[in-house]
């Protein structure tokens, strides 16, 4: 039963919601034993300066696709949708078709990988309608079949961490389990909704099909008991593949087991509260019992990669789509995570000593759990923390360049963000992107909400220096202005250095105004975006300096 294909197989694990600083083995609150175990392994990498592509759930999901930033690919702001056949009408996700990782590995080997089963996504999809015929509607079919995948076991968008479905059937509604939210979170104003799996089925009348029966009340096994029944079929086949779970947990409405929110009251599955704190809250112990849940889930999945013989040729990437929940006006220092009556605007989560969180260019908002593992090139010299930059973007050209893909003729000019990491895992104690021939590693971040553009704000990423102007959760006045940051000295971007600086500041405003036009260009001339001209946010307060 064992298999070893000579191909490797990559997964790409991603959670939801969850802080830089929330699992244990970086001091979080709830005890995660099996993912530290797994990230302390010797064949695996703690990467200290990993970061979501975007600070918010649909732009980073853009990214791991595609290599690329999200506005590129006409990803601006996240996508709500709930209703499977129209959607969101004007919203695009790559209309030109950019190449994503899904496509690599299929075209690099379709013997291999290219059947019907080689690609496979589970969970929270959130880049578009399911529905083969949603243009028929007024929308526009964007489903995981459409962007490289083969086969889905999908939500379109957010969905709750217990009950998933319930909501989806009149008879199921009592078992609908609402937590500390006591009602339907994340549902439409008139009541409509419906957060249920959908998956590929030719058969059926829009290409694909719905979930009939209730979900369990614990949803990250539900999408490791969908993952596991795949790669038992592969394993079958002897053949590789590739493979991203999209886990809910613990995007808000989080709801964990009482069974799990007992256990982390009693001190069992979490730190106890420090001395002098009250017990925690019923929405900290559901936050917490939610990581508890997500953990079990992740050893089941390493356990299934490990009876199936795949563990020791497949790539693991493990990672947050953002920052935690909430933000922490008014100028995004926040405080420890605790909640109390008095701090009603922070979530549970921790960004530990980062400014901001979700939706913030300071390193709450992106600055995120990352974890990666490959034996065969890491080959046993890890199990310490990186501190080298990765971003949730250098998925694809690393897969690449493991597979010796490259991307069709006609999108080989186009921008690619994300760098490979090929190097690193081969020398993780060496490598530094500082002495690449490429220079200090730079990266752009940038969060749109096109109802609200004053709380817009970019950021600019080059080695240890950091821009940023403007963050959600700062809303003094000095937040509109360019700050500057020493990451190396100053994790917490408490000291701004644009003054003593001005040389630097300079340099990066530069670089950030050559990536901005780059983006622009990408809109215009290479994903052809609908709203690829409208003026995307440069700042404008950036123009009124
Ligand atoms: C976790 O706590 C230890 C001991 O206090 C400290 O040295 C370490 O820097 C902390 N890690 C993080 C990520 O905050
Ligand atoms: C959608 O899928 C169904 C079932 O496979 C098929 O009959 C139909 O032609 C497809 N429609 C479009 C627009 O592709
Ligand atoms: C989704 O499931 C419901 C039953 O729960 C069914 O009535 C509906 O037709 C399904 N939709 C599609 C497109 O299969
Ligand atoms: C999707 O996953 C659920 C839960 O594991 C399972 O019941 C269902 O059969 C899956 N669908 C397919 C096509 O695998
Ligand atoms: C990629 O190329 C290298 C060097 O030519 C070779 O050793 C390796 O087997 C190739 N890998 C794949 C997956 O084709
Ligand atoms: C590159 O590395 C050198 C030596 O470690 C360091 O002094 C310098 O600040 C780094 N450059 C950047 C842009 O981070």
């Amino acid at each position: 039963m064992n298999i070893t294909p000579s191909l490797p197989s990559f997964l790409f694990l991603l959670v939801d919601d969850i802080g830089w600083a929330d699992f244990s083995y970086n001091n979080g609150t709830a005890l995660t034993p099996n993912i530290d175990a797994w990230a302390k392994d010797k064949n695996s990498l703690i990467l200290q300066d990993f970061h979501s592509g975007g600070t918010v759930c649909s732009p980073t999901r853009a990214t791991i696709l595609t290599g690329r930033n999200h506005f590129r690919d006409c990803v601006d702001y996240v996508y709500g949708c709930d209703d499977m056949s129209i959607c969101v009408p004007d919203f695009e996700f790559a209309p030109s078709r950019t190449f994503t990782v899904g496509d690599a590995v299929r075209t690099a080997h379709p013997e291999e990988y290219g059947d019907y089963g080689g690609a496979y996504f589970a969970g929270k999809w959130h880049l578009g309608s399911f529905f083969n015929d949603s243009e028929a509607y007024g929308g526009k079919t964007s489903s995981p079949l459409v962007h490289g995948f083969t086969k889905m076991n999908a939500t379109v968008e957010v969905a709750p961490t217990a009950t998933t479905n319930c909501q989806c059937k009149p008879e199921w509604r009592k078992d609908c389990q609402f937590g500390h939210y006591d009602g339907p979170n994340h549902c439409s104003p008139d009541g409509r909704c419906c957060f249920n799996y959908w998956w590929d089925d030719p058969l059926s009348a829009h290409g694909v099909t719905n979930l009939t029966w209730p979900t369990p009340p614990d949803d990250s096994l539900y999408l490791v008991d969908a993952f596991s029944r795949y790669m038992a079929e592969r394993a079958q086949q002897k053949k590789p593949f590739l493979a991203q779970i999209s886990f809910h947990n613990c995007h808000i409405p989080f709801i964990a087991s009482k069974t799990a929110k007992v256990r982390c009251a009693k001190g069992e599955t979490c730190r106890p509260p420090d001395p002098g704190s009250p017990p925690y809250t019923e929405k900290e112990l559901d936050y917490y019992g939610c990581m508890t849940e997500l953990d079990n889930a992740f050893g089941q999945v390493i356990e299934a990669l490990k009876k199936h013989g795949y563990y020791d040729n497949t790539m693991i990437w493990f990672a947050s789509d953002n920052g935690p929940e909430q933000n922490c006006p008014p100028d995004g220092i926040c405080k420890k995570a605790s909640i109390s009556p008095q701090r009603p605007v922070e979530g549970p989560g921790s960004a530990g000593p980062l400014r901001g969180r979700k939706r913030d260019i300071y390193e709450g908002g992106h600055r995120v759990a990352g974890i990666v593992s490959f034996p065969p090139l890491i080959q046993g010299r890890g199990g310490m923390q990186v501190w080298e930059t990765v971003v949730t973007f250098d998925f694809l050209p690393t897969v690449m360049e493991l597979l010796n893909q490259t991307r069709p003729p006609s999108q080989q000019s186009w921008a690619l963000d994300g760098r490979s990491i090929v190097a690193l895992l081969k020398e993780p104690n060496n490598f530094q992107w500082n002495n690449t021939k490429e220079g200090p590693r730079s990266f752009g971040i940038g969060y749109y909400d096109p109802k609200q553009i004053i709380s817009n704000g970019w950021g600019y990423r080059w080695g240890k220096w950091k821009y940023v102007q403007g963050s959600v959760s700062c809303n003094k006045k000095y937040c509109r202005k360019p700050q500057l940051f020493d990451l190396e000295t100053d994790l917490g971007e408490r000291h701004d250095l644009a003054e003593a600086n001005p040389d630097v500041l300079r340099l990066l405003q530069q670089k950030f105004r050559e990536w901005h036009a780059s983006i622009m260009k990408s809109r215009q001339e290479e994903s052809k975006c609908q709203k690829a001209n409208l003026p995307l946010p440069l700042p404008t307060f950036m123009s009124e300096e």
